[in-house]
């Protein structure tokens, strides 16, 4: 079952999705029937997806959280999803009503159902738009509509990084929309790994991605600190003594005995300020 009224004509249903496969891994109702197949797929070879996929929402949820309680007021949140439980405009206005929220996805079924949930929302945008094209992405009238420049921003990329390809280069990518933003800015990023995990399960996972709309790249640690270059990591949790990544259960858990699942070990993630 779905609850997809309107089908842009830009979707195709019979192929998944990444917004999708992911709103079915979160037991949402935005997906067709490639999607859950495709989901049920990963789900096969790797019985701790659904729980990577909360493991990755709930970094998400507490890292803007935690950049909003350092005052800063606007976000840039790219790749951000169908929407869900707990979004991120709703998740920071929490902290302060005031924070504005720019919501940017290139799968237009995105784009469709964050305008019908926005349409009453002045201070949220959704844009329809691909993080390989910077330009066209940071000149949108719609993020210089609500976000300022010579202001701190909260960038949030969690979980999309992987659909992009070394081909891209998606590190000099991330460059670019750090060095539109102010110092002070955060960045809060999680990305799968295949470090220590199943060779086989992992290529087998990306077979799945090969007749989706975007393919899954999984990055060692490495590869993932290299998102931060130039920036301070901040410290995962209040006690670290030291910024590092970690997998995405850890990230200022609030149970730490229960936050290492097998799930959350398939994404590290960390949060980095532009000084
Ligand atoms: C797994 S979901 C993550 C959603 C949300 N960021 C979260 O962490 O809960 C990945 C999202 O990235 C989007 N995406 C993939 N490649 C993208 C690209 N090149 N530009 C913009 N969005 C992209 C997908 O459409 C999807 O909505």
């Amino acid at each position: 079952m779905n609850k997809i009224s309107q089908v842009p004509a830009a979707v195709d249903p019979a192929r998944p999705a990444p917004a999708r496969i992911y709103d079915y891994l979160l037991k949402g109702a935005n997906n067709f029937q490639a999607d859950r197949d495709a989901a049920e797929r990963i789900m096969a070879l790797v019985p701790e997806i659904r729980d990577c996929a909360w493991a990755n929402r709930g970094f998400h949820q507490r890292a803007a959280r935690w950049i909003a309680r350092r005052g800063v007021r606007q976000f840039i949140d790219i790749g951000s999803g169908l929407p869900t439980v707990g979004n991120t405009h709703e998740v920071v206005q929490l902290v302060d009503m005031r924070c504005r929220v720019v919501y940017v996805d290139n799968d237009p079924m995105v784009r469709e159902q964050s305008r019908v949930l926005l349409a009453d929302h002045a201070r949220v945008r959704a844009v329809l738009g691909d993080l390989r094209g910077p330009d066209y992405v940071l000149e949108h009238p719609d993020v210089r509509a609500l976000i300022d420049f010579s202001q701190p921003t909260g960038l949030l990329m969690t979980a999309v990084m992987h659909f992009v390809g070394d081909e891209w280069d998606p590190w000099g990518l991330l460059e670019r929309y750090l060095g539109a933003l102010a110092p002070g800015s955060y960045l809060s990023l999680s990305h799968l790994t295949d470090d220590q995990k199943p060779p086989l399960a992992v290529k087998e996972f990306c077979r799945v991605f090969d007749g989706a709309t975007e393919q899954v790249h999984f990055r060692s640690k490495p590869e993932v600190e290299r998102f931060f270059s130039g920036l301070e990591i901040v410290p995962p949790q209040q006690d670290a003594p030291t910024g590092s990544l970690c997998h995405a259960g850890d990230w200022e858990a609030d149970d730490p005995a229960r936050s290492d699942s097998d799930g959350s070990r398939w994404l590290y993630c960390g949060v980095g300020r532009r000084p």
